[in-house]
């Protein structure tokens, strides 16, 4: 990742220094802008500047960060650690931190390790620049798409009566892994019947009966990229209730979907979507945003949401996943990733979107 694109947004700064924590407080920013796909790089530190990318890293990463090709300083102890922290910082008086996900600790430390220093907050600079792919970036995320999009197709195949969600919901996760997923991008959604109404559930023990709605949330993670892909299913014949629902979740999609162009507001991608609905008898039964960015998150950045003025970019990815949702009957969802191009979209997960009756 070329560090300019951060500094774009972050003039004032001389440097940046990316403090990595422990998994709890993970700062994707280190894995951004030197690309690394495995490892946690716990203690870790990147110093950046428009020209250039240092990894300051213990013995236990070193390996994986002479792979990246950038220059690599490597600590033992603490008091190693903190000498080039303040060799790197030396000569630099305004310094970048990404208050987003920097522990007080780690910022109390550096405060004692180098108090001369003005720091000042570039986490908006980053996100910023994490919005808009680079073409490594969109390979991954179109593997991830790939990969969830073909995962679904065999998963299907393996549904019987009787399983649980959660027996889904670990095939799902099985699929994913064995066509090239790292892991799940987020907990898998598996929802039977009348569960379906509930946007975000999690997978219980309810065993799957003829005629019960499947609605399946999931991704795959890629080399740190993520997909989010939902489908929903009829075990069985669908119901004129379901293949209503169905068709109305699948208007409203594609005239979302339509809607999705660089230079147009996400807001009127939600419109457009949110009327097909609303002028349905679903009325006030789509209870969400339209979409979200995707990226290293899951929820990369908001993105087509009616309380959100946003303008749209080629090259960001976004999801558009409309869904109704009626308590005690159930819900439809179906959640589709999007690369935003001058002319339109680049529709990148290819799972069918026809209402499937699983026999
Ligand atoms: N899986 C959560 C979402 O679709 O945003
Ligand atoms: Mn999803
Ligand atoms: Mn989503």
């Amino acid at each position: 990742m070329d560090p300019k694109r951060i500094f774009d947004y972050a003039r004032e700064a001389e440097a940046i220094l990316i403090l990595q924590g422990n998994e709890n407080s993970v700062d994707k920013t280190f894995f951004y802008l030197t690309g690394v796909d495995g490892g946690l790089f716990e203690g870790s530190a990147l110093f950046v500047t428009p020209e250039e990318v240092k990894i300051l890293t213990s013995s236990l990463e070193e390996e994986s960060a002479r792979r990246t090709g950038l220059e690599v300083l490597v600590y033992n102890r603490k008091s190693e650690y903190e000498k080039y922290i303040k060799e790197l910082l030396n000569g630099y008086s305004t310094v970048g931190l990404n208050y987003s996900s920097l522990t007080l600790d780690r910022y109390k430390d550096l405060l004692r390790v180098v108090p001369d220093k003005e720091f000042l907050d570039v986490s908006v600079s980053i996100s910023e620049a994490r919005k808009i792919k680079t073409k490594e970036e969109l390979d991954r995320i179109r593997e991830a798409a790939r990969i969830g999009s073909e995962a679904i197709g065999t998963t299907v195949g393996k549904i019987r009566e009787g399983m649980t969600e959660s027996e889904v919901a670990s095939l799902v996760a099985y699929e994913m892994m064995n066509l090239g997923a790292s892991e799940p991008s987020f907990s898998t959604i598996v929802a039977f019947g009348d569960n379906s109404s509930m946007p975000h559930y999690s997978p219980g023990n309810r065993k799957l009966k003829r005629n019960d709605t499947v609605l399946i949330d999931f991704g795959a993670r890629y080399k740190r990229y993520c997909s989010d892909i939902t489908r929903t299913f009829v075990f069985g014949r669908a119901d004129q209730e379901q293949k209503e629902m169905y068709e109305t979740v699948y208007e409203a999609q594609r005239k979302g979907m339509e809607a999705v162009r660089a230079n147009r507001n996400g807001k009127d991608a939600d419109l457009a979507a949110r009327e097909v609905i609303d002028h349905s008898k679903y009325k006030g039964r789509f209870i969400h945003s339209l979409g979200h960015g995707l990226g290293m998150d899951v929820h990369d950045h908001p993105a087509l949401s009616p309380n959100y003025d946003f303008n749209l970019k080629a090259n960001m990815v976004v999801t558009v996943e409309p869904g109704v949702y009626v308590p005690k009957k159930g819900g439809v969802r179906i959640e589709d990733d999007v690369i935003v191009t001058e002319e339109g979209y680049d529709l990148i997960t290819t799972a069918t979107r026809d209402l499937v009756e699983i026999s």
